[in-house]
């Protein structure tokens, strides 16, 4: 085991990208922190900073120490005292995958320290087979977009670098949803028509990703397998997935399970103003409190720092000033 402390910086993520559920991620610039380093006194030490990390467990229940132990375990490791802070600039709960950015940075942290035992194949089947589904946690692990398949055993993705001059506007509402309730609102079953509608929309958006056809998005990010069934959960997005078009939007979707609204927009519109006001002001008229954050695809995977000497006293939080965002 390396003795030294290694501080992962792994980006958000939006999944499903209108058709492609359980398909389809993209990384996003915003960013959660995973500090890890064996525990030079023995003691397993779990700090959680930043808003929103009420309830979230401080002992050896807490996903990160879950998630390391796994890596270890896989490394032919025996179980590691570990000392874990992590600081998520990421909301919980609403669809931008903060979960899987803890996964990973739990995978890649605790590989380093192990030596980089694990392949980036390896980490991501067994961040797969943790989180359930693999397009959070691919775009995560590899950045930029991932077109991902898992059949419950292997995990399978291609990278696709995104068009450049995209920028992308979330409206994220204050109200958390969970993926297993969203998940609920789905139909055990699908008519032929609505099946081939997405199989057809979704490959279509993957050719018009990989090939820059950004006037082929708008059609192509259509879906008939979620989107339609978790509107109700979420008041304001059908007009919002309807007509944000109609004010700058090149495409617009429900970001993974939701809440989160995800528009996509020329980076150099000059209506990007507009599009901010009519989801917000959309949201507001059905009395759902939401903030909005600008965003760009994040191109690159999780980002790795060694501080030297363990026990340097640097706190995460002066470690990465400067850099968060929100
Ligand atoms: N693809 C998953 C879903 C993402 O939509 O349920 C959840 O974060």
């Amino acid at each position: 085991m390396d003795k030294r402390r290694v501080i992962v910086k792994v980006p958000a993520s939006t999944a499903n990208l209108g058709p492609g559920f359980d398909t389809l991620g993209m990384a996003l610039s915003l960013y959660a922190w995973v500090d890890m380093s064996v525990a030079v006194d023995g003691i397993t030490h779990i700090e959680l900073l930043g808003s929103g990390m009420d309830g979230i467990p401080r002992d050896k229940s807490n996903l990160i120490y879950k998630v390391a132990q796994l890596v270890f375990k896989e490394a032919g490791l025996p179980e590691q005292e570990l000392h874990i802070a992590m600081y998520s600039e990421i909301p919980l709960t609403r669809g931008l995958g903060s979960s899987a950015s803890a996964i990973v940075g739990a995978l890649i942290a605790a590989n380093e320290l192990a030596g980089r035992q694990l392949s980036m194949q390896k980490l991501f089947t067994l961040a797969t087979r943790w989180e359930g589904h693999p397009d959070n946690v691919g775009a995560s692990l590899f950045g930029g977009i991932i077109v991902a398949a898992w059949d419950g055993e292997r995990a399978d993705h291609v990278r696709l670098e995104p068009p450049p001059g995209l920028d992308v506007l979330v409206a994220i509402p204050q109200f958390q949803l969970s993926t297993e309730k969203a998940r609920h609102a789905l139909p055990d079953q699908y008519s032929r028509q609505d099946t081939v509608y997405n199989i057809s929309h979704s490959s279509l958006l993957v050719a018009a990703l990989a090939t820059g056809r950004l006037d082929l998005i708008r059609h192509a990010m259509k879906d008939r397998v979620h989107e339609p069934y978790r509107a109700a959960l979420i008041p304001g997005m059908s007009k919002i997935l309807k007509e944000a078009v109609e004010h700058g939007a090149i495409a617009t979707a429900l970001s993974g399970a939701g809440p989160t609204l995800l528009a996509l927009i020329e980076s150099d519109s000059s209506r990007k103003d507009e599009l901010q006001g009519f989801l917000l002001n959309t949201l507001e008229q059905e009395g759902v409190a939401a903030d909005s954050i600008w965003l760009t695809p994040c191109l690159s995977g999780p980002e790795v720092d060694w501080l030297e000497q363990p026990t340097e006293r640097v706190s995460l939080m002066e470690w990465i000033k400067g850099e968060v965002k929100a």
